[in-house]
């Protein structure tokens, strides 16, 4: 019989729970301040943008929390999502390593975003919320929330990132297909939008600005966040159970874990069941964080609290930053261009469990063009990044003529990044120079608050 390319799994093998990876956490985690009094953030401080369901998990202790029926059902309609074998690409690549990828693409709105998104909407909808605002880099979260507002009969309406507004019209026509509203950002409907006019091109800290201004505008509307918060990555987790037990049917484990990092989200939920499994009982998994050399948080950034978005309206994160108001350059990967991670991420960087490398966009492209002819899939701009990281340890294996096993989370599909690939193809994709000045500027503006350890 021939090789498997795919692990499937039924749909009775959806994860009942997800794993809630901070009580495993070595040491003990800063807490989120605020920003006005410096002292540990409390349920009460959060409930003006979000309800009581995702609150009550953003703080849980609990190692596992279980997923509610109704969410459930809407995960059926796409997942468990395929573990594929790259043994095509293992041939190109000419390596000994074997090559697995998760495919978060065949989702209905072309990522892994919906994971959280529609538990978010449900969440909402159960406390008698009207409507969700956000914002969205890519358009991937935003079409993610619309998708899971339309389902959950809630109104959306999405501030999206200036650059990619001009560069994917069609993500946004899918949002409005879903029924969302959305806005280019910087807008002039809110005073956060009006203040960062001259940053025409936006960014992820902007757009959050206008969204959660928004939502604290308005008595029936929440905030909803697409990454770095505890809740986002929690809901993200059923990527790494679903990939446990696919690997389980290849009957192999891997020697490492990569993923592309924005926020903190796709990494942690293919990622977090396992460094569970590592801080528990040992082993030599390697896990690897890509983030983009233009906009390098866990490489280049700094450990402190810091705002999580531009104008200062969130809560004091304890993270490595760019600084809240450093406006990352227009990079093709939209969803990674934001300032700060997840604090648990950063967390785990600093402990050295996981591995952080900066990967030019040029060098992401190639991976990504080089995977898309052989596997067939076209890989959304962020997972290239990760791609990238993926030939690296193949090659390494490859030198070491060792049969590693590499993970991969294939977290999207690139089928609106066509005007990137179209630049890339012509030549014309630019690595865009991250600037040490203006980070050190922006730096210079981070918000007294005590030092992290
Ligand atoms: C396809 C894709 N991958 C990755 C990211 C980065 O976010 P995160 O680090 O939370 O996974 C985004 C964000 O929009 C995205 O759309």
């Amino acid at each position: 019989m021939s090789e498997p390319v795919k692990y499937l799994l039924p749909e009775s093998d959806l994860p009942t729970h997800w794993v809630n990876l901070l009580p495993d956490l070595p040491g003990t985690p800063a807490p989120p301040l605020h920003p006005g009094t410096q002292k540990p953030l409390g349920p009460d401080d959060l409930s003006l943008i979000f309800p009581i369901g995702l609150i009550e998990q953003e703080v849980s202790a609990e190692p596992e929390i279980e997923i509610p029926e109704e969410v459930r059902e809407v995960y059926r309609l796409w997942r468990p999502t395929p573990l594929h074998r790259a043994r095509r690409l293992e041939r190109e690549l000419d390596t000994p390593a074997h090559i697995y990828y998760k495919y978060e693409g065949v989702s209905p709105a072309g990522s892994h975003k919906p994971n959280t998104a529609v538990a978010q909407a449900y969440f909402n909808k159960r406390e008698g919320v009207r409507k969700l605002a956000t914002e969205t880099g890519a358009g991937q979260w935003g079409s993610a929330l619309a998708l899971a507002c339309r389902l959950f009969e809630l109104d959306c309406e999405v501030f999206m990132v200036g650059v990619s507004y001009d560069q994917k019209p069609y993500r946004r026509a899918m949002m409005e297909s879903w029924g969302a509203t959305v806005h280019r950002s910087p807008s002039d409907l809110t005073e956060a939008g009006r203040a960062q006019a001259q940053h025409s091109t936006g960014s992820l800290g902007i757009a959050i600005s206008e969204a959660v201004e928004t939502a604290a505008a308005s008595g029936d509307t929440n905030y909803s966040l697409g990454s770095v918060l505890n809740h986002v990555l929690l809901h993200q987790t059923v990527v790494g159970q679903e990939t446990l037990k696919q690997l389980e049917l290849a009957g192999e484990y891997p020697d490492v874990v990569v993923g592309c990092v924005g926020g903190g989200s796709n990494f942690a939920g293919i990622a977090y069941p396992l460094i569970r499994r590592r801080l528990r009982e040992g082993g030599a998994t390697r896990f690897v964080a890509a983030e983009p050399a233009a906009c390098p948080t866990l490489t280049r950034g700094v450990y402190r609290y810091d705002f999580g978005d531009t104008a200062g309206l969130t809560p004091l994160i304890p993270m490595y930053t760019l600084g809240h108001d450093f406006v990352p350059p227009p990079v093709h990967a939209g969803g990674l261009r934001y300032h700060g991670d997840a604090p648990s991420l950063c967390g785990l960087v600093k402990e050295g469990v996981v591995e952080a490398r900066a990967i030019a966009q040029t060098a992401a492209f190639g991976a990504a063009v080089r995977f898309a002819q052989a596997e067939g899939i076209l890989p959304a701009p962020e997972p290239a990044h990760a791609l990238r990281v993926v030939f690296d340890e193949a090659g390494a294996a490859r030198e070491a003529g060792e049969e590693r096993v590499i993970l991969l989370n294939l977290c999207g599909h690139g089928h609106f990044d066509m005007a990137a690939y179209d630049a890339y193809h012509a030549g014309e994709l630019e690595d865009l120079e991250f600037s040490d000045r203006d980070m050190q500027a922006a730096l210079e503006r981070l918000p007294e608050a005590p030092a992290l350890a």
